[in-house]
């Protein structure tokens, strides 16, 4: 795993949308495993803006998203469908039919994983995964456990999640306590995984997720046994990481 400082939370995405415009430059038919929540936010303006300049084109792109909330409709405006339409594939020439997101409404709940697997292995695996991580170690949803969870499954929602994510809701009763996944398989067979951690609430995370043991109990220290991994992280996401490993430069190969 390489771990590249960035300045500031400007500086990571620009760093992220290099890496990820990159991979659309090399393989226009690329497929990539996408990411909401706030920190990739800035990457996906950022392609935007290279989109809009003619630097990049979407036409052949295929996507898979990590999650979606249940029982929310992809018209939701906390849907992770919603999300995806609104920071990006709205705002390029990404063809919205090749863009995969969970439903979160699917009846059958565990059907609707099964068909998610099957549209992951249909596409012949991703090119590059893009992962943002949460305060208590989480990738997708895949939540502090006792084992990790292959494939793509219902998850229910740690309270601290919920709390994390009630930003976005007008009070914690709304935000859903269910949600459907990626597993760690899924994620760990993406040939390049991009790891991006902004902020002082990801700190201890990403120390004990780059550094610690590897353990579902930390589901982002399985990618320490990935081998391709890139992580970005701002000055205040790598305090931990400064802190105990006395590293002051720009890039540590880990
Ligand atoms: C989002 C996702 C989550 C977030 C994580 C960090 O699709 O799967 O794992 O990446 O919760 O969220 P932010 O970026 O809002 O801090």
């Amino acid at each position: 795993m390489k771990i590249y400082a960035a300045k500031d939370y400007n500086d990571l995405s620009r760093k992220a949308a290099n890496i990820i415009s990159a991979q659309i430059i090399l393989k226009p038919d690329a497929i990539l495993g996408l990411a909401t929540g706030s920190t990739p936010v800035g990457a996906y303006k950022q392609l935007i803006a290279w989109y809009e300049e003619g630097d990049l084109d979407f036409s052949g792109i295929r996507s898979v998203n990590l999650d979606e909330y249940k029982g929310l409709s992809g018209e939701h405006d906390q849907s992770y469908r919603y999300f995806m339409n609104h920071n990006l594939f709205d705002h390029v020439n990404i063809d919205k039919e090749n863009t995969n997101v969970p439903n979160g409404l699917a009846e059958d709940a565990e059907a609707e994983c099964s068909r998610y697997n099957q549209v992951i292995r249909n596409l012949g695996g991703i090119d590059l995964q893009l992962l943002g991580i949460g305060g208590n170690g989480h990738i997708g949803f895949n939540e502090p456990c006792d084992v990790f969870e292959k494939g793509t499954h219902v998850v229910t929602l740690t309270e601290e999640t919920r709390q994390s994510n009630a930003r976005f809701f007008s009070s914690i009763d709304e935000v859903p306590t269910h949600a459907l996944t990626m597993g760690i398989q899924n994620i760990m067979s993406a040939k390049k995984v991009l790891l991006l951690a902004s902020g002082e609430a990801k700190s201890k995370a990403l120390y004990d997720s780059c550094f610690g043991p590897v353990t579902p109990d930390v589901p982002a220290s399985v990618l320490q046994l990935h081998n391709d991994v890139v992580v970005i992280a701002d000055e205040a996401a790598l305090a931990m990481i400064r802190e105990n490993t006395h590293w002051e430069g720009s890039v540590y190969d880990n």
